[in-house]
């Protein structure tokens, strides 16, 4: 293993956080109050910390899965359950080498890096300022930089025991070829008909040259794909389709509407199973940046399989009996890249709102993504029977969504708490609960309280949680 491999700091963010910390109303919040509140609060955890780490890849802690199934199960829901002409399948991870060869990964999927003479620092050439391109300068040092060297991203990994018996295979690139793959049997088991799409969510896998911006550039991550298959004459109609209606999708998830855009993809810059792409982009402290893009692959993919595995993945239209390889729009998102925007886009810090009153650091997330759904406290812990109210609600709540008990410490700074992880709802029992059982229920962001009898809360927060 290179020195390449560990954590690094990538001196362009540096650069690019410094430049766009503060435009328009609202600041962008820098990617560091994020990292550090996931490390603190069990959202995310550095990979292999104790070993020094391994750049680009990552764990999930309690709050950091809680966020990611609540974001999976939202996108399947809207995209699998909500819709009669989708289905989904799970794919594996490892697949026949020939398949990264017919999908043109083992030749094209390259990224060109130069390296700086003077300070040693590599950069992706296609990530370089066009000035530092013109004049072959390191946008670091200055110094000059190496010509630019192709590296492929397909991570290898081998399949069998024995030598001789053993088959290089890779981790797959891209979670979409398995789709592809079943294809044909999604088509024969599930009587789906043209236009059709088949959704997965899944883990790819990439030797990313420079990996960085937390969750943004990794090399283990997770993919949401929709390969959505039509007849090359409705392509355009159905391309057009799915591009807005991803659109509207992420713009439904965040508080920012603003910072959402499409960017086409210039010739130059286009995969090389697209024949047109466009990315909808979401704008942080790192500019600009991709977040989901909506593919037009046409036959590349079928026709590829079609030739390298010797199977006919042509169809034929049950009505009219014409034979056709299908064509396909492909929207292919990031699990990660949503987790991360999410927190960028509810992260908060208030400032004191008076004389003698706290400050807060408050997420703002879409209650159905909150990690935990509600805190239950008790106002004091040496109270017994305010304790045992707290917990019989807490056991009660817990079956019906992610709830936490919790006594510790003043009932301002449980609210703190609360609030940091994007808590929507805290419900408190007093004294007042102990005569006529109604309880507090105190809303995350407008910190207004109302009461409720306690036979209330359930359905009250199942309204407005799910
Ligand atoms: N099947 C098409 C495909 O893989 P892509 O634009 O390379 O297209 C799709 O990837 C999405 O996957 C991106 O929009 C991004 O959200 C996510 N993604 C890609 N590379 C990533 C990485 N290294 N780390 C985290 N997410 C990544």
């Amino acid at each position: 293993m290179t020195g390449a491999i560990f954590l690094r700091r990538n001196p362009l963010i540096a650069q690019t956080q410094e430049q766009t910390v503060s435009t328009g109303d609202t600041p962008f919040v820098p990617i560091e109050k994020i990292v550090s509140l996931c490390k603190r609060r069990g959202f995310v955890y550095p990979n292999s910390e104790i070993y020094g780490g391994v750049s680009g890849i990552y764990d999930f802690g309690p709050l950091g899965v809680e966020l990611r199934n609540n974001i999976r199960r939202f996108w399947w829901w809207s995209m699998v359950q909500t819709n009669d002409n989708i289905v989904g399948i799970e794919g594996s991870i490892i697949t026949h080498p020939r398949v990264w060869e017919a999908s043109g990964h083992v030749e094209n999927f390259v990224d060109r890096l130069v390296d700086c003479k003077n300070c040693k620092r590599r950069f992706r050439y296609d990530h370089l300022p066009e000035e530092n391109v013109r004049q072959n300068k390191c946008p670091v040092c200055g110094g000059e930089l190496t010509e630019p060297r192709k590296f492929n991203l397909m991570m290898e990994t081998y399949i069998g025991m024995l030598e001789g018996e053993r088959m290089k295979t890779y981790l797959r690139g891209e979670a979409s070829q398995n789709i592809y793959l079943d294809y044909d049997n999604v088509l024969k088991s599930s009587r789906m008909a043209i236009p059709f799409g088949i959704c997965q969510i899944g883990k790819a896998f990439r030797n990313e040259v420079t990996p960085g911006n937390f969750l943004f550039r990794q090399r283990e991550f997770e993919q949401w794909d929709l390969q959505f298959f039509v007849h090359p004459s409705q392509m355009q109609q159905w391309f057009d389709y799915w591009k807005e209606r991803r659109f509207e999708w992420y713009k439904s998830i965040i508080n920012h509407k603003d910072r959402l855009r499409f960017r086409a993809h210039g010739p130059d810059e286009l995969a090389h199973y697209a024949k047109q792409a466009f990315d909808i982009e979401y704008q942080t402290v790192l500019g600009w940046q991709e977040w989901e893009g909506i593919h037009w692959r046409q036959d590349w993919d079928l026709s590829r399989h079609s030739d390298y595995s010797g199977q006919d993945l042509s169809y034929t239209d049950p009505e009219t009996k014409e034979r056709y390889i299908p064509w396909i729009v492909e929207t292919s998102g990031g699990v990660d890249r949503t987790f991360l925007n999410l927190l960028l886009d509810a992260y908060e810090e208030e400032p004191p709102s008076g004389k003698g009153k706290e400050g807060r650091t408050v997420l703002r997330l879409n209650p159905m993504f909150a990690p935990v759904k509600v805190a239950v406290l008790p106002l004091q812990k040496n109270k017994e029977e305010l304790v045992t109210t707290a917990k019989e609600l807490h056991n009660k709540l817990r079956r019906l969504m992610v709830s936490q008990y919790d006594d510790v410490a003043n009932i301002g700074r449980r609210y703190r708490r609360q609030d940091e992880i994007g808590t929507p709802f805290c419900v408190t029992i007093d004294f007042t609960t102990l005569a006529d059982q109604t309880v507090t229920v105190r809303d995350r962001d407008s910190m207004s309280q109302i009461r409720l009898h306690m036979n209330e809360v359930p359905a009250y927060l199942l309204e407005r949680v799910r």
